[in-house]
């Protein structure tokens, strides 16, 4: 389901150290089920060599405009019609200066200037040093190349090969494969705003202590990542999980299903879906210890008292912009047997118009799953596949379902 597969992509290499990086990047395109022109200019060639490229991308690479290697000796045509995308993935400093101005003195350059603009993006993933990037030439150089059609990448912030820490490091392999697929991806939601809850939460019994559950936050972290694909603007509320944030969404950390209540209730109004994922504790303790609570050598734990937690999607439906179908809502369901019945019963209980039924202990932690829609008109089993593809599944099924009401 990769919209990579069959694409080709043109991946120029500028001169800087990040072309370490273009060599995952490249593999990691090929194995999305793309093919892969790599074109590098000499001070690339300084950085990594063209036979590790040729070998990651299973073809042979070109560097100079005279390569003779093509019959008509215009390598910078063919290469550049071919294409589907072009990537310059380091975009050096001196390289976007030289775009700006239309100069084609290399075959990269040449390739950026001679691909048809309508029907070839251009991405530029910038890699530089700090001051570098922050000076008014550079600043100014990829505003204008903006204007004039290119795709101008963000950067990383951190500590650089140079030593020195700040903004300028190229995004990272698993990001630029993101942007690159966003230009093939079907945008429906785009002008949306989905929020994800996600992950178990944490509930205190006293600073050590505390309750909580198998859920590993992957099916809610590929929700957010397939709807920013899709083209929301996606807020992730994530339990404590040891998961990264998806690329391009806003995420907000939270440990109990009180500040998890909040967090959510704080970001619905902006929100045109809410997709609960989050498999939130029924329960916690009325009052956490202040102090860790010792055994007492009577051989039973201290009793304590439960108190029931909020319902946050029960409490996201109740609200006016949910009741007046602004706000669409989305539950799961982890059951341990009779998802169907369960899930059918949360449907009414929490008055949402779609439940995700699936089997908790086949579920929490792994990377696949089997899922349940219900719905008010009945019921569709969707076979065990990839998390992320399931998500990216369910985000169509979501916009489709919010372009119709
Ligand atoms: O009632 P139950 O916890 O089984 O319902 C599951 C669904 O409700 C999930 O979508 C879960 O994220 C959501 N939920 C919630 N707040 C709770 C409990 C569950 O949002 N306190």
């Amino acid at each position: 389901m990769s919209e990579l597969l069959n694409k080709h992509i043109v991946l120029g290499l500028s001169g800087g150290i990040a072309c370490y990086k273009a060599a995952e990047l490249c593999r990691t395109l090929v194995k999305q089920g793309a093919t892969v022109q790599v074109v590098m200019t000499e001070a690339a060639a300084q950085f990594i060599t063209p036979v590790t490229m040729q070998a990651l991308s299973n073809r042979p690479v070109f560097v100079s405009q005279w390569d003779a290697r093509e019959p008509n000796n215009m390598a910078h045509i063919n290469l550049s019609r071919e294409a589907d995308l072009m990537l310059v993935a380091p975009a050096s400093a001196d390289f976007m200066a030289k775009l700006l101005h239309g100069r084609a003195d290399d075959l990269l350059s040449l390739m950026c200037l001679a691909r048809p603009v309508e029907r070839v993006p251009l991405l530029l993933a910038p890699a530089m040093n700090r001051e570098m990037w922050s000076h008014p030439a550079t600043q100014r150089n990829m505003a204008q190349l903006r204007a004039d059609g290119a795709q101008v990448l963000g950067v990383g912030q951190g500590e650089q090969a140079c030593g020195e820490t700040g903004d300028g490091r190229m995004l990272e392999p698993d990001e630029l494969l993101h942007e690159v697929k966003k230009v093939f991806a079907p945008k429906p939601l785009l002008g949306k705003h989905v929020l994800v809850s996600a992950g178990p939460t944490f509930e205190a019994i006293d600073p050590v202590r505390g309750i909580t559950n198998l859920s590993s936050g992957k099916m809610g972290f590929a929700l957010a990542q397939a709807a920013a694909l899709a083209g929301a603007k996606v807020t992730l509320v994530a339990g404590p999980v040891s998961l990264s944030t998806p690329y391009g969404v806003n995420r907000t950390n939270v440990r109990s299903a009180l500040e998890m209540h909040a967090a959510v209730m704080s970001a619905l109004p902006q929100a045109d879906v809410f997709i609960a994922t989050a498999a939130v504790a029924d329960w916690r303790p009325a009052q956490a210890a202040t102090q860790k609570i010792k055994k007492d050598g009577s051989g039973q734990m201290p009793a304590l008292n439960w108190i029931e937690n909020p319902d946050i999607l029960a409490d996201a439906a109740a609200t006016e912009l949910a009741r007046s179908g602004k706000l669409f809502c989305v539950g799961f369901a982890a059951e341990s047997h009779d998802v169907l019945a369960h899930a059918q019963a949360k449907l009414v209980r929490k008055k949402v118009p779609l439940i995700v039924g699936n089997i908790g202990s086949e579920t929490f932690g792994a990377d696949d799953n089997a899922l349940l829609l219900v719905d008010a008109q009945g019921a569709d089993e969707w076979p065990r596949a990839p998390k992320t593809e399931l998500a990216q599944r369910l985000v169509a099924e979501i916009a489709k379902r919010i372009q119709r009401s």
